[in-house]
């Protein structure tokens, strides 16, 4: 006898959307949840007053107004834009690239100025058919950008040189000719005042939350208690790695608490050049205007990934799509089992596109 009608495995925010949506039309979940905490990697922990990221920065941005409206049923958004800063040596630049970058960079003042220095780098280069990634960058930024911005960060992400990357790695970098610090283009952005963790306990009312309790060791135990699966985890743990390992890219994660108010002034600084070996500081406390007495930040360290190793970026090099594609006939032969999220889907998406995700799952769940 099944004693619920959903097993969600994963309080992120698929889990906890479709917990939510289910709960309230009458279903009965019970969530797995592998961590000592709910909410995934959208996680905040309070610390001395301020909401840490505890598993990277997280900007809330969409452009779909019924995910807009529906994650501020949950939370009060603030007015945060995310405006990034680069540091290379002892420069300083905005990003994303745009006019007060090229200013800073070439004491330029006017787009066509900014333009025309760009197009004489390109066409310097003269490279018409880039074989790696340094030289596809330079054919689309020239040189003092890819050299500056690009190169060192690049380098540190992957762990290797420019030169040994695959061109199409970068398809674009977008420039923007206008003086516009705002990293994202899309119509809503913010953060949740208090945190990420209160919108994911809020959406978890009603249903039942085991922590640190993996599915696999539970379900052996416990067949058949409900009727069916949500799985968010990751798609080639569900079938015990049978076909091989889908790769990711990881990272590793310093936090230090400061007994200063102000380290760094921004949310998020990048260290561009190679020799910093962390790729970003962020600031936590910038994400909500914070004016406590002391701070944190945390230093963000690219780590080569291996099996056991926390997955944040998918792969989706050819090799890896082919795996996931076999995955997932056999995920689509599973039944009453739901695939959702991240992980199980092998693809990267922002908060935005999980909730869109989590929605549609319903609407075909319940045929509404
Ligand atoms: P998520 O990974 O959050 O949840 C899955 C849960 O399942 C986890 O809690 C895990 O422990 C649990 N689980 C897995 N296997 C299990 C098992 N066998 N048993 C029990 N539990 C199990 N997006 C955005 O919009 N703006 C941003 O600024 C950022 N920033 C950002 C930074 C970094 C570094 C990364 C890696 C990602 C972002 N994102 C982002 C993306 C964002 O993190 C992402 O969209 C959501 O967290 C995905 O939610 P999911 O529920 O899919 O997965």
């Amino acid at each position: 006898m099944e004693s619920y009608n959903y097993l969600v495995v994963g309080s992120g925010l698929f889990g906890a959307v479709f917990v939510h949506e289910a709960t309230k039309r009458g279903k009965r979940c019970l969530v797995l949840e592998r961590r000592n905490h709910v909410g995934g990697n959208i996680y905040t922990e309070n610390i001395n007053g301020i909401n840490v990221h505890k598993y990277g920065a997280h900007i809330f941005h969409t452009s779909n107004k019924e995910v807009w409206e529906y994650i501020n049923q949950f939370a009060e958004f603030n007015n945060y834009i995310n405006s990034p800063i680069a540091i290379y040596g002892d420069e300083v630049y905005n990003l994303p690239f745009n006019m007060n970058t090229f200013s800073r960079m070439w004491g330029i003042k006017t787009p066509a100025e900014a333009k025309a220095k760009i197009a004489q780098q390109v066409a310097e280069a003269g490279i018409k058919e880039p074989k790696n990634l340094e030289e596809q960058a330079i054919s689309l930024v020239g040189y003092d950008i890819y050299e500056k911005l690009v190169k060192g960060y690049t380098e540190k992400q992957w762990g290797r040189s420019c030169r040994d990357l695959p061109a199409f790695i970068i398809k674009r970098l977008p420039l923007r000719f206008t003086y516009d610090n705002n990293y994202f283009n899309d119509r809503w952005q913010g953060i949740p005042i208090g945190g990420y963790t209160p919108i994911i306990e809020k959406l978890l009312e009603g249903s039942e939350v085991m922590l640190n309790t993996d599915y696999f060791t539970f379900i052996k135990e416990n067949p058949g208690i409900a009727e069916k699966t949500v799985f968010t985890g990751m798609l080639d743990e569900f079938f015990g790695y049978s076909l091989g390992h889908l790769e990711w890219r990881s990272l590793r994660f310093e936090t230090e608490e400061l007994d200063i108010d102000n380290f760094q002034g921004n949310a998020v600084v990048n260290y561009t050049s190679r020799e910093v070996p962390w790729t970003r500081i962020i600031e936590h406390k910038h994400f909500e205007f914070g004016t406590q007495p002391t701070t944190v930040i945390t230093r963000e360290y690219p780590l080569e990934w291996e099996p056991g190793a926390e997955p944040y970026y998918p792969i989706n090099d050819e090799k890896n799509e082919i795996l996931a594609n076999r995955y997932r006939e056999l995920a689509d032969k599973c039944e009453n089992v739901i695939f959702g999220g991240r992980l199980a889907h092998y693809k990267y998406y922002n908060m935005d596109q999980v909730i869109a995700a989590a929605l549609e799952a319903i609407r075909k769940e319940f045929n509404s």
